[in-house]
């Protein structure tokens, strides 16, 4: 088994949603910086309870030359805060972006997007 068979994407999807949705807002945050936003369960909220909830949120960024970087990770405090979260990221350094999800329950889920 390979690390990467243990991460789960849009097809395994069932009525819970974790699958994070990455989103560049160029020029969106303070001063005209460039946001990257990842947010697990936009259409459908995630359970966020003690016993199930998302317990962090790591962004990967693939620079132009193919170097991958590791942009930063949120932890969250189940029924306290949500896995909705904002990186200050200079985007036209990339290519592309990664977001791991963590669910205590279902386990690692991914999705990249390309810029
Ligand atoms: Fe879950």
């Amino acid at each position: 088994m390979k690390f990467g068979d243990t991460l789960k994407g849009k097809e395994a999807e069932g009525k819970e949603k974790h699958v994070p949705a990455i989103e560049v807002g160029k020029g969106k945050g303070e001063a005209g910086a460039d946001m990257v936003h990842v947010v697990v369960g936009k259409e459908v909220p995630h359970p966020n309870t003690t016993e199930h909830h998302i317990s962090w949120v790591e962004l990967y960024g693939v620079k132009k030359d193919g170097q991958v970087i590791d942009l930063g990770c949120s932890a969250f405090a189940p029924s306290y805060t949500n896995p909705n979260v904002r990186f200050q990221v200079p985007v036209e350094q990339f290519q592309a972006f990664c977001a791991l999800a963590y669910c205590n329950i279902h386990g690692l889920w991914e999705d990249c997007i390309e810029v």
